[in-house]
């Protein structure tokens, strides 16, 4: 069997396009442009690069991007300050502080101090704890979570009564994307490090979501035949062929994956460009709501 590929880019292009006609009619019918404040500290390049494709991004959307850029040694109070007067901004329709922050900044305290109507990250306590519960609604979705589940849908995948694997329980990916599974009425398994059978898990599994963070960790052989596999992971592999050094690899083995999947997505061009569409629609989607108001 060779897997159908799942192209995230293009399914990131229509929603990036359909944000963009929805922020053109909020403008015409209201005069409200929607605005996202990104908080970069530091220097870190990683970051950097991600912020820039997140500002470019807003500017192709009509989003207003407002950019925050304080150094390494802001203390936890200033940063405080910040947050603050950016939820108390009404021309700020979405927050995000992007990670990580400098090892002296309390990380938890600076997102929770968000306000949840402008947690467009959807990492802060009040969203991730509405979501986990029966019944009740969070503002936002973190961004890769809602974008794997949107690539299920565009693929037609049968979500509800599937048995799904995620692999990882990070609280920017494996938890917030298992809730969401959940949600859909999967049958979810969460995978981690100690996980005593890895592989008997992966054979059962008509979805699999990796993100774990470790080169090509699920191969072909451990995969049931025409499961979809979503690949989350971004890691460095050495190729000495390559004019940089290296090529960037998912976490799992695409070659021999591709074999077995019935649906899998490429790395680069599968989950990663759906974060960042998906950012703009919390963004309008933040907009939205404030109208509403
Ligand atoms: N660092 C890595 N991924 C993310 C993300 O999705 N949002 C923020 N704010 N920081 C990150």
């Amino acid at each position: 069997m060779s897997a159908n590929i799942i192209d995230g880019k293009a399914i990131a292009q229509k929603i990036r396009d359909q944000v963009a006609t929805d922020v053109a009619a909020m403008q015409l019918e209201h005069g409200i442009t929607p605005g996202l404040a990104t908080v970069l500290v530091g220097e870190d390049t990683a970051s950097a690069t991600y912020v820039r494709m997140k500002r470019k991004a807003c500017e192709e959307t009509g989003i207003r991007s407002i950019a925050h850029e304080p150094s390494a040694d802001i203390t936890q109070a200033e940063l405080e300050t910040l947050v603050r007067s950016l939820n108390d901004d009404p021309a700020v329709n979405g927050i995000l502080v992007q990670l990580p922050l400098p090892d002296h900044i309390n990380t938890n305290r600076i997102i929770d101090l968000i306000a949840p109507e402008k947690d467009v990250d959807g990492f802060g306590v009040t969203n991730m704890g509405l979501l986990s519960m029966k019944g009740r609604d969070p503002n936002f979705v973190a961004c890769t979570p809602s974008g794997v589940m949107v690539l299920l849908e565009e693929i037609g995948a049968q979500v509800s009564g599937a048995d799904a694997v995620v692999l990882g329980r990070s609280n920017i990916v494996g938890i917030p994307v298992a809730m969401l599974l959940q949600r859909a009425n999967a049958t979810v398994t969460i995978a981690h490090s100690r996980t005593k059978d890895l592989a008997s898990h992966l054979k059962k599994a008509d979805i699999v979501v990796a993100a774990v963070g470790r080169a090509e960790m699920v191969t072909g052989e451990m995969l049931k035949p025409g499961a979809v596999v979503i690949d989350v992971g971004i890691n460095r592999k050495d190729d000495p062929t390559r004019k940089r050094g290296y090529r960037l690899v998912g976490d799992v083995e695409y070659d021999s994956a591709a074999e077995v999947a019935g649906w899998i997505t490429p790395v680069p061009g599968g989950v990663g460009p759906m974060t960042i569409a998906m950012l703009m629609r919390n963004t309008l989607h933040a907009a939205q709501m404030m109208l509403r108001d």
